[in-house]
């Protein structure tokens, strides 16, 4: 008998079965032969929520939650965050390592001259009402650029493949920043390809707009704060088979163009308990209000009534890696624009929560969102702008996660099974007769 199996013992037949053991897995398909008869279908794995089923073998993304290790394609998030670029680190995504100086400067005139929208997409989206969410904007017109490059349906060509790349990554901004300004009722500023990319962005927004708070003149071409934007964006790049990559995972396994597929993968980031979160995080803080009030919060947390958003994650039961980066990214940030009072409340509930036994127990430590929200609104970044900037770098994880996917030999049409617990065959009579009318 190999040692690398798992024997069982079917109870309800006295048979016995050796499932071979791979990467730390058996495979659900294996199951199928346990049966207790000739008719019977076989085993199934019923995993609501995915919560200890693999759906790939991916070489991108590698997760301890227990020891709050986060690495992309082998280097850890924290030596990412101190020495490479959002842009280096999508071509590392995507690419699996990092490029030659002049295979990178190819990769960034490639991203860069891609920024630009085609007219058209200006008209719908000055179809949306002056107070469309962002998100809800950036859903549809993610989508309908796939109209307008009907020739990503070609998946197959890693031509083709690398284009749409260019092209996600450049116009997630562009599109980003133009939802805004329709929101805001001003002229939208067109992408400037001498400027960076997160520089880019903060131009885009904000361009024109009149300084208020502590947002100095020209805010948008400072440099320690689009490096800060490059660094939370370099943070949010990749993170697994999360909901939004699990999705556009299983969108683009019916092979799904790529614009479609990141489409899907921002409506499931859109949800409060994914991406959601951060601007989720605001709204409490701000209704908090006060930090002598968080005790009594804290108190409805526990008591079931209130959920502490930011905190408490799937796959990390311990301190989330990219929200002690973030932490330290807020006070650079606070340097230039003023601090934000928010981040009391917030340092007063992880003070408290960190100590509590509710907490604790259930191994609930801020996530990625916790901080992240408090620096962008700091920056002038309106709340409904937060999940639409969690959307914008997890593009290249999207991406390179879609490709591993299209890729890989092993993938099929993502089909799950069902445990079926409805009414068994009944006779078909009609619309019950209205009593009243006999
Ligand atoms: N506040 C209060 N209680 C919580 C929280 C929270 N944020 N998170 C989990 N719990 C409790 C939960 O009520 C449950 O308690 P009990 O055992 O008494 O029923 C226990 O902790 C286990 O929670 P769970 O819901 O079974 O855990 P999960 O792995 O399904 O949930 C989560 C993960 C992220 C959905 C959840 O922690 C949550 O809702 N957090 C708040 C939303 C949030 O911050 N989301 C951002 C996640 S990070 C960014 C991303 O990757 O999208």
């Amino acid at each position: 008998m190999s040692r690398d199996s798992l024997t069982v013992v079917d109870n309800r037949t006295g048979s016995s079965y050796e499932l071979p053991i791979q990467n730390g897995a058996v495979r659900a398909l294996d199951l199928r032969e346990i049966k207790v008869g000739k008719e019977d279908f076989g085993l199934m794995i019923y995993d609501p929520g995915y919560m200890n089923t693999a759906s790939c073998r991916s070489t991108i993304t590698y997760i301890d939650g227990d020891r709050g290790i986060l690495r992309y394609r082998g280097y850890p998030i924290e030596q990412l965050a101190e020495g490479a670029s959002f842009l280096e680190v999508a071509y590392l995504l995507y690419h699996g390592k990092f490029p030659e100086y002049t295979e990178f400067e190819r990769w960034e005139h490639g991203i860069r001259y891609h920024t630009m929208i085609h007219e058209g997409i200006k008209l719908f989206l000055n179809g949306f009402r002056y107070d469309a969410h962002p998100m809800g904007i950036l859903v549809s017109t993610v989508a309908a650029l796939a109209t307008f490059y009907p020739e990503a349906k070609n998946i197959h060509d890693p031509d083709l493949r690398r284009i749409q790349f260019y092209r996600l990554v450049a116009k997630m901004p562009t599109l980003a920043a133009f939802a805004y300004r329709h929101r805001m009722g001003m002229p939208y500023v067109y992408p400037d390809n001498t400027l960076g990319y997160a520089e880019n962005f903060l131009n885009m927004m904000f361009h024109g707009s009149e300084p208020h708070r502590n947002r100095a003149p020209d805010f948008e071409h400072n440099p320690v704060l689009a490096r800060a934007l490059d660094v939370l964006f370099l943070l949010h790049a990749d993170h697994e088979q999360n909901c939004s990559t699990s999705s556009i995972r299983m969108v683009g396994s019916a092979h799904t163009d790529p614009y479609t597929a990141v489409s899907a993968a921002c409506a499931a980031l859109y949800g409060p308990l994914h991406g959601g979160a951060n601007e989720a995080v605001l709204r409490m803080l701000r209704e908090i209000g006060r930090k002598d009030a968080v005790p009594a919060f804290i108190a409805q947390v526990k008591k079931g009534e209130r959920k502490l958003y930011g905190f408490g994650h799937r796959v990390y039961k311990s301190y989330d890696p990219r929200a002690r980066i973030i932490k330290r990214c807020a006070d650079q940030v606070f340097e230039v624009m003023g601090r934000n009072p928010l981040i009391d409340i917030a340092l007063e509930l992880e003070r408290i929560a960190l100590e509590d036994d509710y907490f604790v127990s259930r191994k609930l430590y801020p996530n990625v969102d916790f901080y992240s929200g408090i620096i962008y609104e700091c920056m002038g970044f309106p709340t409904e702008m937060f999940p639409v900037l969690f959307a914008i770098p997890r593009t290249p994880g999207w991406y390179s996660q879609w490709e591993e996917h299209v890729l890989d030999p092993e993938q099929k049409l993502a089909r799950p099974r069902q445990i079926y617990l409805g009414p068994d065959e009944r006779p078909f009579h009609g619309v019950d007769p209205d009593p009243e009318r006999g």
